[in-house]
């Protein structure tokens, strides 16, 4: 079965075509094509994504993502009757640029044989999120495919399915970790997810661009943190206890999370000093990444212990740092519970992701999924 899939929820717009294999208990995924156009570089200029900016890109840049995606494909070229193209323009009606983008486009493209479209509704950023239900609707009745919509989450999740060799035994944990989210989930099956904690005010990966940018750094602020704490860490292998920072919440009674207060400290600290030399930057980035990554670990520890879990799954974003990594692979060992993170290519966003996802969801639910369905953008989808 073949998917193509849509992304558009944060700054990234994607769009793949994934063939999927197999059912729910041994799912196998190839990649057709895929492409990525990243925002990163505007955004950067504003320090942050502005929702109003990331929708006015996306809908100038899927249809040429889209072109690359079917320039492998050798069906028929896509016909739209006067019916169809009067749909299409009323569902794209509040995209004009997307809509003269796809009128110009579509028609001299190849029709995919695919069975079909899926794409994400949400949790993210509601503007920038319709832009890709949009389009997603646009496709679906220009080539008459079905919709699935996704959950961006589940997306994240479905990532560890790409490139891992190793079978999920279920129940699972899931320790998500992006710009938007900080949770632990309990998954007793495919489609079952139980919410077990998650933090109580700013994402890790927010903390992380937050503190990136109190510290003068670029956004987004993960990689640049990394970076700068690995050279600490090549310069000194044991680090000053000066540096200390608090581990909020780490020996608390629930699996929940607090970073507002690490941010505060650094915050604090970059004030008081006089002085913010390159090696002090390294070692505050250092300590805020060995104490955000110290509480992530324990909780996840007390999760996997609480549920008797077979598997643990770390994905989002914040799983493409090194050390993050090498610190779950570790827990993972000594519990013994294997653990499985997508590749490092698929940590944060993509449209791959949203590929698996919509085929585990195919499978799972019950749901019948239609040619132009009525969707909504839902920026605070939970899964
Ligand atoms: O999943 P993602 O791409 O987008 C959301 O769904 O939010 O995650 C983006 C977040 C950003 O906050 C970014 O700073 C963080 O992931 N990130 C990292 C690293 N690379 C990206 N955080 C820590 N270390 C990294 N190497
Ligand atoms: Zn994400």
């Amino acid at each position: 079965m073949k998917i193509l899939s849509i992304e558009t929820s944060c700054d990234e717009s994607a769009i793949s075509i994934v063939e999927a294999f197999g059912g729910l208990k041994n799912p196998e995924f190839k990649v057709v094509s895929s492409a990525l156009h990243s925002q990163i570089e505007m955004h950067k200029e504003f320090g942050g994504v502005y929702p109003s900016l990331a929708k006015r890109e996306h809908s100038r840049n899927l249809v040429p993502l889209l072109k690359e995606v079917l320039s492998g494909e050798n069906g028929d070229y896509t016909k739209i009757s006067e019916d169809k193209g009067r749909k299409i323009q009323k569902i794209l009606e509040r995209e004009p640029r997307l809509l003269e983008l796809f009128q110009e486009a579509v028609p001299n493209l190849k029709k995919p044989n695919i069975d079909y479209i899926a794409v994400t509704v949400g949790p993210g950023l509601e503007p920038a999120l319709w832009v890709g239900i949009n389009f997603a609707k646009a496709l679906s009745v220009a080539w008459n495919v079905p919709v699935i919509p996704s959950d961006h989450m589940e997306g994240h999740i479905a990532s560890v399915l790409s490139g891992n060799k190793e079978k999920i035994d279920f129940p699972a944990v899931a320790l998500l970790v992006s710009g938007g989210h900080t949770d632990l989930y309990e998954i007793k099956k495919w489609g079952e997810y139980k919410r077990l904690g998650g933090t109580r005010d700013d994402a890790v990966g927010e903390a992380f661009d937050k503190v990136a940018r109190l510290l003068g750094l670029g956004y987004p602020g993960g990689p640049e943190i990394s970076k700068l704490a690995e050279k600490s860490r090549s310069r000194e292998p044991h680090h000053e206890e000066k540096w200390k920072m608090p581990r909020p919440m780490l020996n608390s009674d629930d699996l929940d999370f607090s970073f507002s207060g690490i941010k505060t400290h650094v915050l604090y600290l970059v004030r008081d000093m006089s002085n913010l030399s390159p090696e002090n930057k390294e070692s505050i980035a250092r300590e805020f990444e060995d104490a955000v990554i110290e509480v992530l670990v324990q909780k996840t520890k007390k999760a996997l212990e609480e549920t008797s879990a077979k598997t643990l799954i770390v994905a989002g974003g914040v799983t493409a740092n090194k050390e993050l990594r090498k610190q779950m692979k570790k827990i993972s060992k000594i519990l013994g519970v294997p653990s499985l993170l997508p590749p490092q290519e698929l940590s944060t966003d993509n449209s791959t992701m949203i590929a698996l996802a919509s085929f585990l969801k195919l499978n799972y639910s019950k749901q019948k999924f239609e040619v132009n369905p009525d969707l909504e953008a839902q920026g605070n989808l939970e899964l």
